[in-house]
């Protein structure tokens, strides 16, 4: 049978969508291997910013040498970098010879063996229509970590922010029916998945396309009581929409449903606000916070920001590191606005040079660095149960979990302690992670 190699760029939503590829084809009987044996490399690409599509195509280059003496291995340029630039791929090389959308994924396993067996074509699944979807179904049960999982609850995004690609590449928002998640959760569970993230660019609307009233909160409430699951987190919501009721059912499920919330901000000023099309104030953010921080004590609060939107002044710029001092999050995901072709922002004449866009995403993680310093040298002494979920990036004999309010904790424990629910006490806080010490070994 076929030998594959895959490797995922971006976000949650591409690593679902790998590994729901990595489960259908290992069902077909291929196996994985590493890139240098395989038949097909498949790269499931972002384009959420132009340095996401570039390591995509830097990637691609590397292929050159080997494809000049063996004509091996294709590549299958998947993702939402595919239904962006696919296209431009395969005509500059020859070796791309499979382009997929992400809503084209259920296309990619026939699609493939197709390619294997006619290695003279192309193929091309680019449907433009930003309503066609073919699924892949099947819970991925092979996955990148044995005990946590990602489950996506809604495809696409219908809110056209006005510097974002995610509408054009993803396509229209179309929540999944409950009871197609709910049974993928009951899966995983039963497949020895300890936590859950629901996943969606926008989770809090999830339902608004039903007809019955079923919300983002029911679905909580049933993927807390009705599934098995242990931990249940869920990523991205949207300012505009996050109801009291969503925080009603974190609060009634805890600590099923783990107190952490990312909520992009975006910028700090109404004026940019506004150009953005995100339909909300600083106001309105701020009654949102002010309900999750009141009725979720110890809530971890994350959020995303763009400098150096078109228009965005020094003002502008001068409220967004305002609201990072105010709302105090314990991260943020911050970022350099990067123009992307077909989006309104782009099509802007206002726009902000680089070097100044670099200035300002310079003072912002600075401001930021100083900030979660702070908040997590607070936690020490404090005592969270974790559930030891991998190893740490560097450090012999260290594993890593996450608290309650998704801060990494790294912990001095043996490999077997791995998939265990440990009582951590901290010790150790810097901006980016916490250190700790094991006070209780849990099951
Ligand atoms: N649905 C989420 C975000 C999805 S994209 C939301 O509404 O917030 C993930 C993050 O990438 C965004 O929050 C934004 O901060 C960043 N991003 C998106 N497009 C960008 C662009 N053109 N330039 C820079 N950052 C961008
Ligand atoms: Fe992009 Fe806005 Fe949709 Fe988020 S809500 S994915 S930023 S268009
Ligand atoms: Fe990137 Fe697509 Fe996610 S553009 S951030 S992989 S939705």
């Amino acid at each position: 049978m076929y030998r594959f190699a895959l490797k995922v760029y971006g976000c949650q939503m591409n690593v679902y969508d790998g590994d729901k590829m990595k489960t259908a084809l290992k069902e077909r009987g291929w196996t994985e291997t590493a890139e240098e044996e395989a038949d097909v490399v498949i790269l499931n690409g972002c384009s959420i910013r132009d340095k996401a599509e570039q390591k995509v195509w830097s990637d691609l280059g590397r292929f050159a040498p080997r494809w000049e003496k063996e004509r091996k291995p294709f590549v299958a340029v998947t993702g939402c970098v595919a239904q962006n630039v696919g296209r431009k791929m395969a005509a500059r090389f020859p070796w791309v010879r499979f382009v997929s959308g992400p809503r084209h994924i259920g296309a990619v396993p026939d699609g493939l063996e197709k390619l294997l067996a006619s290695p003279g074509e192309t193929f091309l699944f680019l449907d433009d229509d930003p309503r066609a979807f073919i699924d892949l179904p099947g819970a991925p049960v092979e996955r990148v970590n044995p005990w946590k999982a990602f489950v996506t609850i809604a495809h696409g995004c219908d809110n056209f922010c006005s510097y974002c690609i995610v509408p054009y590449v993803r396509g229209r928002f179309v929540s999944r029916p409950p009871e197609d998640i709910l049974e993928e959760m009951r899966t995983l569970a039963a497949d020895g998945v300890l936590e859950i993230t629901l996943l969606g660019q926008n989770v809090n609307s999830y339902g608004s396309d039903f007809s019955d009233g079923y919300t983002f909160a029911n679905l909580l409430r049933d993927g807390a009581l009705k599934t098995g699951v242990r931990l249940l987190r869920f990523a991205t919501s949207h300012p505009r929409d996050f109801t009291p009721d969503i925080v009603e059912t974190m609060a009634e499920h805890s600590p099923v449903i783990c107190p952490s919330i990312n909520l992009p901000i975006q910028s700090g000023s109404d004026r940019i606000l506004a150009l953005m099309n995100r339909g909300y104030t600083v106001a309105q953010y701020r009654t949102a916070v002010s309900s999750i921080r009141s009725r979720l004590p110890g809530v971890g609060l994350t959020t995303d920001l763009i400098v150096g939107h078109p228009g965005e002044t020094e003002d502008d710029y001068r409220e967004s590191l305002k609201v990072l001092e105010e709302f105090r999050f314990d991260l943020v995901h911050s970022a350099a606005y990067s123009p992307r072709e077909g989006t309104a922002a782009a099509r802007r004449e206002d726009q902000v040079p680089h070097r100044e866009k670099m200035a300002r995403l310079n003072e912002v993680n600075i401001l930021q660095s100083r900030i979660a310093r702070e908040i997590n040298e607070s936690l020490v002494g404090s005592v969270f149960p974790v559930l030891l979920d991998d190893f740490a990036p560097r450090g012999e004999g260290l594993l890593q979990g996450r608290t309650p309010s998704d801060k990494v904790v790294l912990v001095e424990a043996e490999e077997e302690m791995l998939g265990r629910f440990v009582r951590v006490e901290i010790t150790r806080a810097d901006n980016w992670c916490l250190s700790g010490r094991i006070v209780e070994n849990g099951k």
